[in-house]
């Protein structure tokens, strides 16, 4: 098996024109796995036709090294270590630095980055102003694109994105501080004192602290819920091309900022049909309230007619278990457990699942519960607003986010992306004065 991909292709593709006959041959690329990609890139200049694919259902934007999804067989790998093990056996920061450096680090290298990155985790005071601008009711989300955008103009030496020393700073300093922001976004939106980040505490456990202590008590940390936390960090930090990454990329391509293009990810996670799934499932659930409720939602999510979508449920990628989403469902149990909560909303996503999993609708459209369909119920449990939920998901994907940048950034061909289209509007035609306009 190829250890790279090859760039001097034994294998082509001819397409040929049907109205003319006249053929073309163009090179195929091979990854280490996955579909061989036809390298279009000539396409436009022999034939001058472009190809249409609104939403890159057959399209590789680009070559990567870090994350490989088998959407068939419910396959994850990050840099070629299979999820499961990860969430298992690793913890968040471990998982952060393969996905940045390619490789797990050794016990020396591990201590450095976990100095390098709690040394990073204060914000400049000054930020603290911004968020005095919110509503008190703004979304944490609305919140998180803003700060993390105003962090671009409190970093100048990050703006050298073609020194490598800066850019690895760059990553190392969203890492520690996102989290930070994101606590400061949740304690705006209680009117509860911003906490300080604690250094005698780990990565996982200063961001429960963060998040749940207040002056008048401590936050007491639960080893099993402190696990579940790392679990649902290592869990959603990386998952390829979707469409928060793309997005960082293509802001990226321009030379931008790398936390001004952290923000646009931030931007597009938000989505209901991306990240914003964590927050619209728990809202599903209220909305269906109980069991008896549920062959009526089930029939409204296959009535084409009706926007309504089951939510946490399929996948572009997946067509199979979510591998992420098996994980979750057992940390869901554990921490329900550990807290003696028995969640009546669980009981309801359980029904749910089983009802949808056993319906030839979903079951012909391979749609699976993905990530999203446990995240929310543990959050929840953790005492974790639900608003709060795709900002967790933010937390994490940050590592996801920059170590896709970085890479972009150390490759040689860094280009802008500029998509083209297939103009459908109006031929040209004549201007009209006003008063002529009929
Ligand atoms: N409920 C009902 N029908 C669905 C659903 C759903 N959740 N998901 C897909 N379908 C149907 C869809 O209507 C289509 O049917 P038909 O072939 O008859 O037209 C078929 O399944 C294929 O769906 P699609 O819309 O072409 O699939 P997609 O790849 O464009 O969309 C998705 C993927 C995740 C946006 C979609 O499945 C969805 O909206 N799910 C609910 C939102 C959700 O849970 N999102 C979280 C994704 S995982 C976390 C992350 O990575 O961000």
């Amino acid at each position: 098996m190829p250890a790279d991909s090859k760039d001097t292709p034994e294998k082509t593709f001819t397409l040929t024109n049907d109205q003319t006959g006249e053929s073309v041959k163009l090179p195929v690329v091979e990854g280490t796995y996955g579909p061989h990609c036809i390298d279009i890139r000539s396409l436009h200049k022999t034939t001058g036709h472009f190809t249409l694919d609104p939403s890159f259902t057959a399209t590789g934007s680009c070559k990567s090294k870090i994350t490989y999804i088998d959407g068939e067989e419910g396959i994850l790998l990050h840099r070629g270590y299979n999820i499961k093990e990860l969430a298992k056996e690793s913890t968040y920061l471990e998982t952060c630095y393969l996905l940045l450096y390619g490789e797990l680090p050794k016990k020396q290298e591990l201590e450095e980055f976990k100095g390098h990155i709690t040394n990073h985790t204060m914000i400049h005071e000054q930020i603290k102003a911004v968020y005095q601008g919110f509503r008190r009711d703004a979304h944490p989300m609305a919140i998180m694109c803003g700060v993390i955008g105003t962090m671009a103009s409190f970093y100048h030496d990050s703006l050298d994105i073609w020194d490598p020393e800066q850019r690895r700073i760059s990553a190392h300093r969203l890492i520690a501080k996102v989290p930070t922001l994101a606590a400061m976004a949740m304690k705006y939106s209680k009117g509860q004192p911003y906490v300080h980040p604690r250094n005698d505490l780990s990565f996982t456990e200063n961001f429960l602290h963060m998040c749940f202590s207040v002056p008048a008590e401590e936050y007491k940390l639960r080893p099993p819920v402190v696990r579940a936390m790392e679990r649902i960090l290592i869990l959603h930090a990386d998952h390829e091309q979707n469409a928060s990454t793309s997005t960082v990329r293509l802001a990226g391509s321009s030379q931008a900022n790398p936390m001004a293009c952290i923000a646009s990810g931030i931007t597009s996670l938000w989505g209901p049909a991306h990240g914003g799934a964590n927050q619209a499932v728990l809202e599903m659930l209220d909305e269906i309230g109980h069991k008896d409720n549920i062959p009526e939602f089930i029939e409204r999510a296959k009535d084409k007619e009706d926007p309504f979508r089951l939510m946490g449920f399929g996948h572009r990628v997946y067509k199979n278990f979510d591998p992420r989403a098996e994980v979750m469902k057992e940390s869901c149990d554990e921490v329900l457990a550990e807290l003696g909560i028995d969640d009546p909303q669980l009981e309801l996503a359980m029904e749910l699942e089983k009802i949808a999993l056993n319906d030839p609708y979903f079951k012909d459209r391979k749609l699976f519960p993905n990530v999203d369909f446990y995240s929310g119920i543990i959050l929840k449990a953790m005492g974790f607003p639900v608003e709060m939920f795709t900002v967790l998901f933010a937390v994490s994907r940050t590592a996801g986010w920059i170590s896709q940048w970085k890479e972009m950034m150390e490759g040689n061909s860094l280009k802008i992306g500029r998509p083209r289209q297939l103009y459908t509007g109006a031929p040209e035609r004549p201007y009209v004065p006003i008063k002529k306009r009929k």
